[in-house]
């Protein structure tokens, strides 16, 4: 049978992410195990889906045998194998190496290598073949982010009756940027396979437009791309969001709230913590900002008894070599920061590797005063937006970085430009000596903001903007508003 006739499927919306909501996990005993995956996508679709009761087609996280698809609560999990060399390739090599940092206004310098490429089409290929296979006629389709940007051309060339979206969870990098990839315009060709293409941000749907014009040529109006097939594709902002209320709800509970206490006693119940949450990436600000922080310290602005600066940063792409030398730079500042400034029992940063369940990070939300966010570029940054939804009380300072997509609509933080590390220091000060009427001033701003625009309502919007998209092409005018 040809693989370019697959066999339809029976639902009717999917989500095709490169990683599940869960990674598989071998334990010391040989055991296998499955515990939620990281990072921002996950956090922000995984609760829609489960409420929705669809399909997420998505990479298990490993290497090792491919597992049939399965059912967990009502959410149907295809999972989606890698070789060994496909890891190599295209997810340390095409998507970590080479789109990662070229997405992120090249904070490392990105690698291209033909190899990569080849390793990128064909797991692309297998992710829209599964797509197929799974998608009910007329189905939606939901691709994301941008490890998979040629799924929408390959999957409406094996079923164009399906309505397809894409988002792109990381930003999109203006033209001169873009225009350094050897395969600039087969990505920009991929992409437009979808009927609507969602980024965080207006301006990036702008530079997505005006490559659209400049190298594939196709006419543009507006947010519109024109197809010589009469085809017409949109593209537009979303910003993505958290589950609000289940955040507050976490937030609120009693364990939550005796474990924050507990996080402030066995951090010696200084009078303010600073608290940095992140996956550890370089393009995160974490030197820039616990070097800030330890001059504060060193100057004399602030003294351990009085200040903390927890940092947590989750394990992320550890073989890949930009992650490796962040790794040992932040072993060594943070050895270096508490070898000379720290105290016995107070050390100046207390730094843990690892990831912790959603309770936990809730915990550490109630127990910080300052949030220190400091990204050189982000989409997003969904952890800007826990630390508000978890600050009941209205209290807490959140010192935001400019550069992360989160500052165009949490404007009430304290904004700082994570280059200018006096600037930072300057503001961190400023949150730490800010009056409480002035932090609820600006948290309840915050909090309004993020209770209004949680993540239903950005699924909501993209998935009926791209009903909207689809209908010019599709019977279907209207679909299902999702449950939440
Ligand atoms: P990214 O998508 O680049 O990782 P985001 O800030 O948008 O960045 O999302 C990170 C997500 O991962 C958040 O939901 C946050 O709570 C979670 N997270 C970050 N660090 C940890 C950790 N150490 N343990 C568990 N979850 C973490
Ligand atoms: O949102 C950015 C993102 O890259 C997601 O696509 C990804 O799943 C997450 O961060 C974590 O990265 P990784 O899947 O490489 O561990």
């Amino acid at each position: 049978m040809s693989p370019r006739k697959p066999t339809q499927g029976s639902s009717d919306l999917i989500v095709v992410a490169n990683r599940l909501p869960l990674d598989r996990v071998v334990l010391p005993g040989g055991q296998t195990t499955w515990r939620t995956a990281p990072g921002g996508l996950v956090t922000a679709l995984e609760p829609v889906m489960r409420a929705n009761k669809g399909a997420w087609i998505g990479w298990p996280g490993d290497t090792g045998e491919t597992v049939k698809p399965f059912t967990d609560n009502g959410l149907t999990l295809v999972p989606i194998g890698i070789s060994q060399n496909e890891y190599t390739e295209y997810y340390e090599g095409f998507c970590n190496a080479t789109l990662w940092p070229l997405y992120h206004d090249v904070v490392a310098k990105p690698e291209f290598h033909r190899e990569w490429w080849d390793a990128y089409i064909d797991v692309n290929e297998r992710f829209a073949h599964a797509a197929a296979k799974q998608a009910a006629p007329g189905a939606t389709v939901w691709v994301h982010d941008y490890q998979l940007q040629l799924v929408p051309q390959m999957l409406r060339e094996l079923r164009p009756d399906l309505q397809i979206g894409f988002f792109l969870h990381i930003p999109f990098p203006p033209v001169e940027l873009f225009s350094q990839l050897p395969w600039r315009r087969q990505l920009l060709e991929g992409l437009l396979g979808a009927d609507l293409v969602g980024f965080q941000l207006p301006g990036a749907a702008g530079n997505f437009i005006r490559l659209v014009r400049q190298r594939v040529g196709h006419k543009t109006h507006r947010d519109q791309v024109y197809l010589p097939d009469g085809r017409v594709v949109r593209a537009a902002a979303f910003p993505i969001s958290i589950d609000t209320k289940a955040f507050e709800e976490l937030a609120g509970s009693e364990p939550v709230e005796r474990r924050a206490k507990q996080i402030r006693d066995d951090l010696g119940n200084p009078a303010k913590i600073f608290l940095g949450v992140d996956r550890l990436d370089y393009t995160k600000g974490i030197y820039a900002r616990l070097r800030a922080f330890s001059e504060l310290i060193a100057n004399g602005d602030l003294s351990v008894e009085d200040a903390v600066f927890l940092q947590v940063a989750t394990p992320s792409r550890e073989q890949v070599e930009q992650y490796r030398l962040l790794r040992n730079d932040i072993d060594q500042l943070v050895g270096r920061i508490n070898g000379d400034l720290g105290r016995i029992g107070r050390p100046v940063i207390s730094y843990l590797h690892s990831s912790f369940p959603r309770q936990e990070m809730a915990a550490l939300y109630r127990a910080a005063d300052i949030m220190v966010v400091t990204p050189f570029r982000d989409g997003m940054n969904l952890v800007a937006k826990e630390y508000v939804a978890c600050r009941l009380d209205g209290d807490g300072a959140l010192v935001l970085s400019e550069f992360a997509g989160a500052a165009e609509e949490l404007k009430q933080s304290y904004l700082i430009n994570p280059y200018d590390i006096n600037g930072m220091k300057a503001t961190m000060l400023q949150a730490y000596h800010a009056e409480p009427k002035e932090l609820g001033r600006r948290m309840r701003a915050m909090r309004k903001q993020v209770s209004e625009h949680d993540v239903a309502f950005w699924a909501q919007s993209f998935l009926d903007s791209l009903a909207e998209a689809g209908a010019a092409h599709h019977d279907k005018k209207t679909r299902p508003a999702l449950k939440t």
